[in-house]
């Protein structure tokens, strides 16, 4: 890595996306998933604007309470957590829990008493690039039975939350979500318990991705939020008008609105076992040290010292600098033929779980350092 690689965030970019955000889903509460991008200023900019925050951790809702976001704003949304991080949450003031478990349930009544709930529901997660499918949320048919324990345990039964997987890319996943929570309202209601809000999770996508080819990923974002404005209209008609919404962006309010300033180590043209030429592009910056993602994310690349040299490109596997050979984009990307070690390449719609998934520095190569540009001085 050298000394100018680093992340660069455009406060003022996060902060539009989110206004936009909100005036396509109007009323909807906003709470930001920290995890996507822990970064002090981020967070101080957008609770300025009223976002509140979807907390995995204690070590999270202490960083957002330091950057300024109120308790009421914030949720712990982790169905995975200790005795002793439920108390240390309930300590710090949360009163809001997602679960998706009767175990869960009695660690909550136990370690956070009289808190609010609200039960996952599992999706399949198809259709994303991350599904978060299996390890979070209770089958539908089971959330009446998880709420009622919890409202036997002395906790207040609040809401249903899912999470349709990461950078969803289809809305048929949102009308399954609906399906689902409007299905596991309708148990519930039978049972005798009244929700008053739905958490529609995270999963609105990144604009700037590309594919395994270099072309725009291109998703689908306006239906989305047709969609979605279709569907809690929906939910309210059938089961009240004093539903209240929530949903918890990470990587659509952060992806976009941050790049990646890293430097050509070199391009490299070598014959593959098989005999095949392959030209290998390997980057100061890859897989351990900022793009975690690069095995399910195609980030555009730019060279700024190549200025639209389409003409003399050539296609080549672009890879971090570590010994690891799982540090490597996948596909083919074409890059510019006469790159040279020291070339800068910028590495665009990178700023989305890139500062969270970073390592102590493997091989050596020092984590990114961050820097924020724009937004209103405080
Ligand atoms: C509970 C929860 N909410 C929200 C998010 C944010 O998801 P995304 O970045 O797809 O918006 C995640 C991501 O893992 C999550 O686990």
């Amino acid at each position: 890595m050298t000394a100018d690689d680093r992340l660069v965030y455009d406060l003022d970019g996060i902060g539009g996306r989110c206004d936009e955000l909100r005036r396509e889903l109007p009323g909807v509460r906003v709470r930001f998933a920290l995890k996507a991008c822990p970064v002090d200023e981020v967070l101080g900019h957008l609770a300025r604007r009223g976002i509140g925050v979807d907390a995995a951790s204690p070590q999270e809702i202490t960083q957002a309470l330091r950057a300024g976001v109120p308790l009421g704003r914030i949720h712990y949304g982790n169905t995975v957590k200790s005795d002793r991080a439920i108390a240390h949450a309930h300590r710090l003031g949360v009163r809001d829990y997602a679960t998706d478990s009767v175990e869960d349930v009695r660690a909550l009544a136990a370690h956070a008493p009289r808190s609010r709930v609200f039960c996952r529901l599992s999706t399949t997660g198809d259709g994303a690039l991350w599904g978060l499918s299996e390890k979070f949320g209770c089958a539908p048919e089971d959330a009446a039975e998880i709420l009622l324990t919890a409202r036997e345990a002395g906790l207040v039964p609040a809401g249903l939350s899912v999470h349709v997987g990461s950078q969803q890319m289809t809305t048929e996943a949102w009308q399954d979500a609906f399906a689902d929570l409007d299905r596991t309202l309708t148990a519930v209601r039978r049972r005798g318990l009244v929700l008053d809000h739905v958490n529609l999770g995270g999963g609105l996508p990144a604009l700037g991705y590309a594919d395994r080819h270099g072309n725009p990923l291109d998703p689908p974002l306006d239906k989305i939020f047709a969609v979605l404005r279709d569907g809690m209209q929906y939910l309210r008609d059938m089961h009240g008008e004093h539903l209240a919404f929530v949903v918890e962006p990470g990587r659509h309010l952060v992806a976009d609105h941050g790049v990646v300033r890293a430097h050509v180590v070199r391009l490299t043209r070598r014959r593959d076992r098989d005999g095949t030429p392959r030209h290998w592009l390997y980057l100061s910056v890859g897989r351990f040290n900022g793009l975690y993602e690069t095995d399910a994310v195609q980030y555009p690349l730019d060279f700024p010292a190549h200025p639209g040299a389409d003409r003399d490109r050539v296609l080549a596997r672009v890879a971090g600098p570590t010994c690891d050979s799982d540090d490597a984009f996948p596909g083919l990307i074409r890059v510019p033929r006469g790159l040279a070690s020291g070339d800068p390449v910028r590495v665009l719609s990178s700023g989305a779980y890139a500062t969270s998934y970073m390592t102590r520095g493997f091989n050596g190569f020092a984590p990114l350092p961050h820097t924020c540009v724009g937004g209103e001085r405080p």
